[in-house]
Order: structure tokens, then C-alpha cells, then sequence
């Protein structure tokens, strides 16, 4: 096998490969089956304040090129989770992320001084990008709104810690975005990209839309955006000074993350293909990404980490 561990925000992952926020981890029973699993790490579902139900369903289903979702952000609430994170084994397991999206800046502050209180060694990842809450847009789209946001959540932390992004789809936004996270010295990594959102998918024969919430509007996912993920990716590893991307999007094989690292991410999370597929889903992919750097003589990610070529 060829090297496939990584860093991210100081701590070592045996492989750059975990789940998405969202797959397989809303509960301890879920997150026992990533732990079992062959990835490089796992992360929570994100967690509010309160517990929540999430949307009515058909909430998530599967399209022939990805799949399309509107959860509403269904979790435990952030008591579980921070329960979780205590009583997990650093000393003999992966390293364990943290997903927090409060519905207001003020949850946001609760959740991470209970984190902050616990002293614990799991990395936070707060979520500005869920397209999926009615009534709540995602605050990675508000810049003024994100910016105020990790005015006072960056120093409160204190320590490395992440954000994931909606995809951005305009020069403009990019560097605008990029201009608001190099403020914040420990804002270690972005994770790029949630699902691109408020797509639209549509039953030919039924002539119906195919989740219930929002009128069936819902985040796309899965191989669909790689291109969109790719370009995220790339954008913010050109922008961001002393920060890493965290690559999330369109990965159904070894190929994918392969091209993820190439256009600069130092990990990689996996989502639609993880649900369709299972947790075995980790092995497989590690096993095809390493073949593909023996085959071009790369032993590490270090080796070919966003030195894409242009033309
Ligand atoms: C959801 O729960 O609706 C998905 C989470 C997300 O997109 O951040």
C-alpha cells in the first residue's frame, strides 16, 4: 500500500478517507460502524442544540448519477454527541471529529463552550452550509453573516478547528471568502463542499417530485458535483494562507479522491457512495487510490498533493 495518511489541524490520520457529516453518524450505533470501518477518521452528524426530528420523508433518495437530499438536519442534539466524544477511546481509536450547526450564533456559542468545558481532543467542524432547514439560509452564502459569526466563534475556540462550505460558483465569491477565513489564524481546514443545493429531482412516469420536503427541493450529492467539488477544492487551496481543504464530493472510487488530493485537499469525505454502499465502502477506495499512486510512482499524498497542471 502506498502512504495515505494525514494531517488536519495537527492531528495524524492513518488515511485521509471519513465519512460526510450527515452519513452514518447520527447515532453511537452508527458511529460504532465507522469506527469498525477501514477510514482514516469519523465525524458526527451535525448537531443543534435541541434534538430534532428533521423533515418529513422521502427525505433522501438516490439518483442514477448521486442523490439528492432535504434531512433538516435530524440529530440527537449536542448533549449527545458531546457525550459521545467523552467517553470516546482516543488512546486506541481514530481520530473523532465534531459537527456543530446551531440554528443561531447563540447555540453555536453554547455547544462549543460545553465542548470547550470538556477539554477534549476531537477537532470541531461547524457547519455554515445545510441548505435544508426552512426558513434558515445557509450562512456561508451571508459573508457579512460568516464573518460576524467566526468574529466570535474563531476566538472562542481558540484552538484549530474547521468550517464546511456550500460550493461557491463565481470567481468573486471565492476570493471574497478566502479573504474572511485567512482572518482567522486558527481556522485550521474547510471542507469543501456540502451539497449543492436546492436541486430539483423529478419522477418521469409519476410526473412527481421525488423527496417531500420543500417541494422537493433538496441538496444535490454524490458524482454529479465532483466537478463542482473539484473546483472548490482547488479555489480555496490557491486562496488560503496556512489552511487546509478538506475535499468532500462526487467520490465513488479510488479515481476521485485521487483527483480531490491532485486539486489540493488533505483529506477526503465520502458521502452518497458511503450510503449506498456501506462502510466497507473505505477499504475499497483506499485499496483503488493506492494502486492508482503505485501505478504512477507516488508514495505519499505529500507527492502529488494540488499540483494539478494547468495548460
Ligand atoms: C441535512 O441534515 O439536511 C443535511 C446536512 C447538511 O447539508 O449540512
Amino acid at each position: 500500500m502506498a502512504d495515505l495518511s494525514t494531517t488536519i489541524a495537527g492531528v495524524k490520520l492513518p488515511n485521509l478517507l471519513f465519512n460526510a457529516s450527515g452519513v452514518c453518524c447520527q447515532t453511537k450505533e452508527d458511529l460504532q460502524k465507522m469506527v469498525d470501518s477501514e477510514s482514516g477518521s469519523l465525524i458526527t452528524k451535525s448537531a443543534t442544540f435541541e434534538r430534532r426530528e428533521g423533515n418529513p420523508s422521502p427525505r433522501y433518495v438516490p439518483l442514477s448519477n448521486g442523490s439528492i437530499n432535504s434531512m433538516g438536519l435530524p440529530n440527537e442534539g449536542y448533549a449527545y454527541y458531546l457525550d459521545y466524544a467523552k467517553n470516546y477511546d482516543y488512546q486506541s481509536n481514530k481520530p473523532l471529529f465534531v459537527s456543530l450547526s446551531g440554528l443561531s450564533l447563540e447555540d453555536n456559542v453554547k455547544m462549543i463552550e460545553a465542548f470547550k468545558a470538556a477539554n477534549l481532543p476531537c477537532v470541531l467542524e461547524i457547519n455554515y452550509s445545510c441548505p435544508n432547514v426552512p426558513g434558515k439560509p445557509q450562512l456561508g452564502y451571508d459573508f457579512e453573516g460568516m464573518d460576524h459569526s467566526l468574529s466570535v466563534l474563531a476566538p472562542l475556540i481558540e484552538g484549530p478547528f474547521g468550517i464546511k462550505l456550500p460550493p461557491y460558483f463565481d470567481i468573486a465569491h471565492f476570493d471574497i471568502a478566502a479573504s474572511i477565513f485567512n482572518k482567522y489564524d486558527n481556522l485550521a481546514f474547510v471542507t469543501c463542499v456540502n451539497s449543492v443545493g436546492n436541486g430539483l429531482a423529478i419522477d418521469i412516469d409519476t410526473e412527481q417530485v421525488m423527496i417531500k420536503p420543500k417541494d422537493g427541493f433538496g441538496g444535490l450529492g454524490g458524482f454529479m458535483i465532483l466537478n463542482t467539488a473539484l473546483a472548490n477544492v482547488n479555489a480555496f487551496y490557491r486562496r488560503l494562507k496556512n489552511k487546509q481543504v478538506i475535499g468532500v464530493g462526487g467520490v465513488t472510487s479510488g479515481k476521485e479522491a485521487f483527483l480531490h488530493v491532485l486539486a489540493g485537499a488533505s483529506a477526503v469525505q465520502i458521502g452518497t457512495t458511503l450510503r449506498e454502499e456501506g462502510p466497507g465502502v473505505f477499504a475499497r477506495i483506499k485499496k483503488e487510490l493506492s494502486d492508482i499512486m503505485i501505478a504512477k510512482g507516488y508514495k505519499s499524498l505529500d507527492d502529488f498533493r494540488g499540483k494539478v497542471k494547468t495548460l
